[in-house]
């Protein structure tokens, strides 16, 4: 029996249809989510963020309000997390006043995982606005994560809207021409903490529209399509959730994930080998030839 089942649902995206993100499917999709929620009785539910398609701060405000109505038929705990389109027109005590939760980072601990709701800054500056274009990852939030890795005493499940892996966006509808959007700039020193984790970690995002599984220092990184998305489902959405099991670390720890809907994918990893930390990577062959050759010299 697994100790912490976590249902998760990403980048839902109500509001009008908008190439290929399928927003007026969002609430019909979110019912059938309430149902499979009701059905599989996870411990939490984590949503990743993005849950509208913006518009203006008005309308923002009352698609923000849809969702919420649809997610008050759910009766576990809930956690969110704001997307770039959930901060577009509306800061976080705005969102915080819809779900009528706090939205700061937390932990919480659950059947031997801490679940690690890192609500990292994911406004994208825009140009006119503040002088710069992409996502930027407030210090702050980073020297809380650090606080969370060097005080773990357990295996941490970190999710984020933002993913930080750095993985490849080929042929990703959105990203594969604009990778600097996909990720913060600084996502290199997110990694440099995670990697000094001691315990086994796993990192869940959203917000890049596809199902993948990066593996960066040992360390686990998977991100969860939209629910609304229909880039790689066309014409249809992708109706994307994910069920999360994490075994007790007592008994091997076993991490799996299941996507379900028309774009399902389906990862069993290792939580031992997600607590392995990789070597630090060769330099550039050409160095490493001549420090290898002047050792020997
Ligand atoms: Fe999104």
């Amino acid at each position: 029996m697994p100790a912490l089942r976590i249902a998760v649902v990403a980048d839902i995206h109500h509001g009008a249809d908008h190439g290929t993100k399928l927003g007026s499917a969002a609430l019909p999709l979110m019912a059938e989510f309430s149902r499979f929620v009701a059905e599989a009785r996870p411990d939490a539910v984590v949503d990743l963020g993005d849950r509208i398609s913006d518009l203006d701060r008005d309308r923002d405000l009352v698609l923000e309000r849809d969702v919420a109505e649809a997610f008050s038929a759910i009766s576990v705990p809930r956690f969110h997390l704001c997307g770039n389109h959930d901060r577009d027109h509306l800061d976080v005590a705005d969102n915080e006043a819809v779900l009528g939760q706090p939205l700061d980072n937390m932990t919480v601990d659950v059947g031997g995982w801490r679940l690690v709701l890192w609500r990292a800054d994911s406004r994208i500056r825009r140009p006119a606005r503040d002088g710069m274009h992409g996502f930027v990852l407030a210090e702050p939030d980073l020297l809380w994560l650090a606080g969370v890795v060097r005080e773990a005493d357990r295996p941490l499940a970190i999710m984020s809207h933002v993913p930080l892996s750095g993985h490849s966006q080929t042929s990703n509808y959105y990203f594969e021409h604009n990778p600097q959007l996909s990720t913060y700039p600084a996502a290199d020193r997110a990694r440099a903490v995670l990697r000094m984790a001691r315990v086994p970690v796993l990192c869940v995002a959203g917000h890049v529209h596809w199902n993948t599984l990066t593996t960066v220092d040992g360390i686990p990184h998977l991100t969860l399509q939209s629910l609304t998305e229909s880039f790689t489902t066309r014409p249809g959405p992708a109706a994307a959730w994910a069920l999360l099991e994490l075994a007790d670390p007592a008994q091997g720890g076993a991490i799996d994930w299941r996507v379900l809907g028309n774009d399902p994918f389906t990862v069993r990893i290792d939580a031992t080998a997600a607590g392995r930390r990789w070597m630090t990577q060769l330099a550039p062959f050409g160095e490493a030839r001549r420090a290898a050759l002047a050792i020997g010299s």
